[in-house]
């Protein structure tokens, strides 16, 4: 291994809690991920050590020196194949979200010119056409789970940017299997150990169906392009066009990895980040009313394009500061490889590691009034000022979102384009509970009352920052 300290002489323990004889505190953790993840390290400091079942011990990070060391400089020696991504090999198989080494190193560059900045800003006409395609679906006072829509508006983007796919049929039932894996995957990992994907369990059993449908949906996307193979210049013909040092094209079963893993990563956190975003937005009227302002005087009531995105400012804002309050991908894990030092601990081989953007991000060390939302932190000059490693949605090193830029543009850019045509409110005041799986579902997805705006917009001048 490279890089990696040796173990101290005298070995010493992370502090973390007691937990039961048998099961540790699996039960604590599979009750309330965050709440569990948010005490630990109240109680127990940055470093810490958690027993999740007999002879399972892993340890939690916190402070952004330790997780810059795992996923930035002595990133060799930590591998994504933790316990948690061994329970969804079926379906993302070797895609990049779960490859290691070489090969995912190669497959990265693969599909990075698919990433460009020149190459996303061609996505962005779809991005806000896709978004308006709501105005023909919402009716003024509708109270409708928006959370769905969103599913829907960015599964359309990613299969029409990606890949070139039209998925109207499909949008229902492949959104009603991807939602039955997504359940089956948070349940399996609160379990205290991995119960093999042939057992033929209730759980086991809609998991593969699930999984088969999504295999149906991409292995009709790739006969389509197979019938017509010319060059669309998206990341399909990319992969399909990549030839090894002996001019063999990649195999079937990669190409399903690469494309499953794409439209899984790239549709359901950006689907989060905006449900969040319209929760907050509901909840804080001054914050609210100066996008609206500023949607009013950048684009009125047209769609935005990239060339806006300079002047939403304030639209981007908030979407950093959703990010930040409501993280989409709440905790990141890492195996390490062989025996080294994190913050003065011993860490054995094998051992996994996990850090939470979640607990990261209300943390008072980096962030003033934490859990307030206050999307003007992004825009006064404190941001700069922040340590790295302290806000990390995408998170960080090589490893770090393909996605971030085509993510944040397409947040934005769907914002604006709903916010200047609608307002959306909560109907009642019940809670909206995140749901801990993959990612940070809201859960029983997110109720919302749809209006049509109608009052004239005030100028942004007249809305001091918001700090409701
Ligand atoms: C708000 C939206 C998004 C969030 C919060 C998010 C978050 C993340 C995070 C935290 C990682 C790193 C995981 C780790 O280190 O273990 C990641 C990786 C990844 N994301 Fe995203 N993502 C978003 C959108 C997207 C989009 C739009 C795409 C593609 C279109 C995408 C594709 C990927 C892929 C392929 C990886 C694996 C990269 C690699 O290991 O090389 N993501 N994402």
């Amino acid at each position: 291994m490279t890089g990696a300290a040796a173990p101290t002489a005298a070995p010493r323990r992370p502090p973390g809690p007691r937990g039961g004889f048998l099961l540790g505190s699996l039960p604590d953790f599979a009750g309330d991920i965050l709440g569990f993840f948010e005490r630990a390290v109240a109680e127990h400091g940055d470093v810490i050590r958690v027993r999740l079942a007999v002879g399972r011990e892993v340890i939690l990070l916190n402070d952004p020196r330790s997780i810059e060391t795992v996923l930035l400089t002595q990133r060799s020696n930590f591998i994504k194949h933790t316990f948690f991504w061994r329970h969804v090999t079926a379906i993302f198989g070797r895609g990049l979200l779960t490859s290691e080494g070489d090969f995912w190193l190669r497959q990265r560059r693969l599909a990075a010119p698919a990433f460009h900045p020149d190459r996303i800003a061609a996505y962005g006409a779809v991005m806000a056409d896709r978004a308006a395609r709501l105005d023909t679906t919402w009716a003024d006072g509708d109270i409708r789970d928006v959370h769905q829509d969103f599913m829907r508006v960015t599964m359309e983007i990613v299969a029409k940017t990606l890949f070139d796919a039209e998925l109207e049929d499909d949008l229902d039932e492949v959104g009603r299997a991807f939602d039955v894996v997504v359940r089956e995957i948070a349940a399996r990992f609160r379990r205290p150990f991995k119960v093999p994907d042939a057992f033929p369990t209730p759980g086991n059993r809609r998991y593969r169906r699930g999984v088969a449908r999504l295999d149906r949906l991409v292995s009709r996307i790739l006969a389509e392009r197979r019938g017509d193979p010319t060059d669309r210049g998206d990341l399909l013909s990319m992969l399909l066009a990549a030839r090894d040092e002996d001019g063999h094209g990649m195999p079937e079963t990669q190409v399903r990895d690469e494309v499953v893993t794409l439209f899984l990563a790239g549709h359901e956190t950006t689907a989060i980040a905006l449900s969040w975003t319209f929760f907050l937005l509901a909840r804080h009227p001054a914050a609210d009313a100066r996008l609206r302002a500023e949607l009013a005087e950048t684009i009125g009531d047209r769609l935005p394009t990239v060339a806006d995105l300079p002047r939403l400012r304030w639209t981007e804002a908030v979407v950093k500061e959703s990010l930040r309050v409501y993280p989409p991908a709440y905790v990141i894990g890492r195996e390490a490889l062989a025996d080294c030092e994190i913050a003065g601990y011993p860490i054995r081989a094998r051992t996994t590691v996990y850090f939470s953007p979640w607990v990261l991000h209300r943390d008072p060390r980096w962030f003033d009034r934490p859990r307030e939302f206050l999307p003007e932190r992004w825009l006064d000059g404190r941001a700069a000022n922040l340590p790295k490693y302290v806000y990390i949605p995408f998170g960080g090193g090589p490893r770090v979102c393909i996605g971030e830029r085509f993510a944040m543009m397409e947040a934005t850019l769907v914002l604006a384009t709903i916010a200047r045509r609608w307002t959306l409110a909560r109907p009642d005041e019940s809670p909206v509970t995140p749901f801990p799986s993959i990612t940070l579902r809201p859960e029983g997805g997110m109720r919302m009352r749809v209006a049509r705006r109608v009052e004239r917009p005030l100028p942004a001048s007249d809305f001091a920052p918001s700090s409701s």
